[in-house]
This record gives structure tokens, sequence and C-alpha cells, in this order.
């Protein structure tokens, strides 16, 4: 791959190269003036978040060296930080430039080229990050990733966001096939995607951006990875238009959806997707292809260049800090859920016994939803069946069976259940009981997610992981609503691993 910087500067000029005549004509463009610079954006000459933070931050600087005094050049960053409105790095970009004006033009500059050496290494690290991340959720030693738009060296400081984690896959040979969808209506995908991987020799697949949901059903796709132009403090990603539908099918087909980028995309000031403004672009970018008109004259075009993915589709946000995952239910809420939901009952069922009653929130269904959705991402896909113990578990159980689409094992009191049994005896904190499992239930290669409403003395759901040894499976954790801290249950279930969404100490 090509080590050219992206956007250089060269004698008072930005020198890149124009990336909507790419593939098939290299034209080099010597901007001098913001006037240039900011007409080479619009047009998507120059293009792609990070990109845009570097040219952004060199604008500043062209600037700073022609006017001679600083209020022209804050006009001027003005100006060009709405060259574009949704991309956040433009902006972040013109900023922190800016923060340097009172140095000089040459401190302007200095900050301009920090920035793309930085997007270069931050890039690098998200990127590698990101491609860990693949390689544990998708389980095929080569991978078939879909990507959309065009998120590689041209698009940033020089490596890639989501295209950068598909180089990094690729030379450790870990890629079968990218698919890379056209991105109407500029055809980033078909136009510089290809012409990257092409570069690179990485196995690559065209496809009109209708087919990719096709694409995901048919099984062809183990991931999609994407960029974002800006993320939201909740996760709400803006991205090239037609990343959301790709989002709703991935989710739709359990395929692991990425998004890649810098901590520069994520924007403080913006707590929702509904607050980042989408860039509305001409209707002649949609009406003709190439330069031809391809419908009838004066035809009313909707054409937003960006839209936004909540963050409940997305399964993970990768940057160079840090893997977050921004569709997982908010812990430390459901942790108070279930504490305003729970009772305590005294010398319930018998003298002595302090009860704790979830029914309520049993009662609750978002929040019995997600506590499901929280246990199946604090296990991710490291299970292949829910066991659920009677029979406050067995309400649980169900709830995490759907949201991981798996199957559901019920774990009965003695004589409830037909067919050929495994049973134990267990001590339970007031008594003791056998519990018992259908032996076809759980297949000897089974991994168990073991699930009840409360963790007290560990008794019942250690019996219960008994069951599924005996069975021959294995056991990959526990999950319940509340754990009882001073009871020592999860001692008694080490070394297996224990998910309590909410935990008391008293
Ligand atoms: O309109 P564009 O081509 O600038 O849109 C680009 C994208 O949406 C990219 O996915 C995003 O900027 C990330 S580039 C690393």
């Amino acid at each position: 791959m090509s080590t050219e910087p992206t956007l250089a500067w060269d004698d008072g000029a930005i020198v890149t190269l124009d990336q909507t005549t790419l593939p098939h004509s290299r034209t080099v463009l010597r901007i001098t003036t913001v006037d240039d610079l900011i007409e080479a954006i619009a047009r998507l000459a120059i293009r792609g978040a990070p990109a845009l933070g570097i040219a952004g931050a060199l604008g500043v600087a062209l600037s700073a060296y022609r006017q001679g005094a600083e209020e022209p050049v804050r006009r001027d960053a003005a100006r060009l930080a709405a060259a574009r409105p949704t991309a956040v790095n433009l902006a972040w970009g013109v900023s922190r430039a800016l923060g340097r004006l009172a140095e000089g033009a040459d401190a302007v500059l200095a900050e301009a080229t920090a920035i793309a050496e930085e997007d270069g290494r931050v890039n690098r690290a998200a990127a590698r990050r990101a491609a860990d991340l693949l390689g544990e959720l998708c389980p095929r030693p080569q991978l078939r990733v879909l990507t959309h738009c065009h998120t590689g060296r041209l698009a940033t400081g020089g490596w890639g966001t989501a295209l950068g984690a598909v180089h990094h896959l690729a030379a450790h040979d870990r890629i079968e096939m990218v698919f890379a969808t056209e991105t109407r209506p500029l055809l980033q995908g078909a136009r510089l995607t290809v012409w990257e991987l092409r570069d690179a020799a990485i196995p690559h697949r065209l496809l009109v951006d209708s087919a990719a949901a096709s694409a995901l059903a048919a099984g062809m796709v183990d991931c999609v990875v994407v960029g974002a132009d800006r993320i939201a403090t909740n996760g709400d990603v803006a991205n090239k238009i037609g990343t959301y539908p790709l989002a709703v099918a991935a989710a739709r087909h359990r395929v692991p959806f990425l998004v890649v980028a810098p901590e520069s995309t994520i924007d403080q000031d913006t707590p929702s997707g509904t607050a980042i403004s989408i860039e509305q672009r001409s209707d002649a970018e949609v009406t003709a292809v190439a330069g031809v008109d391809i419908t009838c004259a004066g035809t009313p075009v909707f054409n937003p260049a960006f839209d936004i993915t909540p963050a409940k589709l997305i399964t993970a946000i990768v940057t160079e800090d840090r893997t977050w995952f921004p569709g997982d239910p908010d812990t430390a809420d459901l942790a108070d859920q279930i504490d305003r939901f729970s009772a305590l009952v005294e010398n319930f069922p018998r003298p002595g016994v302090r009860f704790r009653d979830l029914a309520g929130v049993y009662t609750q269904p978002r929040a019995l939803r997600d506590a499901a959705h929280a246990l199946v991402a604090s296990y991710r896909d490291d299970f292949s069946h829910v066991v659920a113990v009677e029979a406050r578990g067995f309400v649980l159980g169900t709830a995490v069976a759907l949201a991981a689409e798996k199957p559901l094992v019920l774990v009965r009191k003695a004589g409830k259940l037909p067919g050929t049994l495994r049973s134990v005896n267990y001590d339970l904190e007031y008594g003791q009981d056998v519990l018992e499992v259908q032996e076809s239930a759980v297949p000897p290669d089974g991994r168990a997610l073991v699930v009840d409403d409360v963790l007290a003395t560990g008794g019942t759901l250690s019996a219960a992981a008994k069951l599924v040894t005996e069975c021959g499976a294995s056991v990959a954790g526990f999950g319940v609503l509340l754990e009882l801290a001073g009871l020592g249950g999860a001692r008694r279930l080490h070394p297996h691993r224990v998910v309590a969404l909410r935990t008391d100490v008293s």
C-alpha cells in the first residue's frame, strides 16, 4: 500500500489527490486558498472524516500565512468548519489549529502536521484493535467482511479505519473476501474501496447497496465494518447514507456490526444521533451518473449524505483507546431497577429466613428484557444453551434464551420431568432438595449459561452446574439478577464466572 501522505503541505500549498477522479485518473490538486479548499471539500475531492480533520487544520494554516490579522483567519476558519456539517472531525481539526493561532502561522502549520501524523498512528491502533475483536467475534479462520463507503488511506491520515482493520486482517491472512458496497450516489465504494483493495491484492467483490441485505441473509458475510463521521456520546453513529440499513440487516441476521473511528470522531457535545445535523446534497448527484442523466428532468430528490445508526444496532465502536459496546444495556441503571422492584420479606418461607422476592422485576418488561440482554452481552457468544432453574429462573431463562436465540433447558425439582434424567441432591439455604434435567436436553458438546433469579449460598446453581457436567457438557458461567454476596455463593461456584446484575453486600 502507498505510504504517501493523504494531504501534504508543500511550499504554501495543500497537495492531495482528487478523490472524485479516481480510479480512472490520478489528478493532483495544489490548493493555495481557503476558497479552493472549501470547494474541494464540498465536491468531495477531499473526503472521509479523518482526512477532513487534517484538511481543516491545514486550511487554517493556509489562511494564517495569507491573512495578516487574526480576525480574517477566524472568519475563514468558521467557513471551513461549515463546509460539511456532519463530520465532526472537520470542525475539530479547524478548532485545534485555531488554538495555536496566537503563536503565529508556523505554529498553526505545526499543529496541522501533528494532527496528520497522529491520525496515521491512531488509525493503526484502532484498526488493530478492531481486527483483534473481529477475530474473537467471528469464529472462521478467514473472514468475509462487508464494508460501506471508503474508509481507507485517502479518507484518513494514511492507513484507514474500517478498511485499516481489513488491511490488518489481510496482513495476517485472515481475509477470505471483502464485499464493498458501491455507495450511491457518489460511489466511494466502487471507485475508492475497490481501487485500494485491488492495489493491496485483497480479494474483493463489488455489490450494489441494495444487495447487501441479501448477502447477509444468504450467510455470505461474517461481519460488517464501517467508519463514522460523528459519534454521539450515547453511541449513535452518523456515517455515509446506507449505513443504517446495513446495521438493521446485520442485526436481523445476527452478524457483528463494527464501527472503527478515532476518538476525535466522538463528539462530547452531541448526546444522541437526533442532535446530529445531516448534510443534504444536490439533486444532480442522484439524477445523473458520471454526468449522464438517468431520470426525468426536474425530478425532486431526497439526497442526505449520511444517516444515523442507533447505538442499539452496533456491536462495538472501536477507537485507538477502547472498545465500546454501545448497544449493551446500562448496567448501573439495571442494578437500580433490580433494587427498586425487588422486596425483602422476613421469615419467608420459614421463620429466620430473609427472602429476596424478585417477582417485581418480572413485572417490568423493559427491565426484564434489558437484564436478559445484559447477561447475553456479558457472555457474548461463549455459550450454546441456557439452563434455567425452577421456578423463577424459568422466567429469566426464557428471556435470556430469546435474547440469545439459544435453546432453553429446564432444570426442575424431582418428579416433574419425564424421560431419561440426571438428578442431584443439594442443600438449600433452608433445607435439602433434588434437581433433575432431561439428559437429552444438554448435548455433550454443549456449553451452558446457567441462570436463576437470585444467587444466595450457591447450592442450587452448583447443583444445576453438576447436572450440566454430568450430561458431559461444560459450564460457561452463571447469570443472576441478584447476588447476596454475604452468603458466599460466588465462592462456591468458583472457578466459574458469575455475572450478577445487582450485588447486595448486606
Ligand atoms: O461523504 P463522504 O465520502 O465524506 O463520507 C465518508 C464516510 O461516511 C466515511 O465512512 C467516514 O467519513 C469515515 S472515513 C474513515
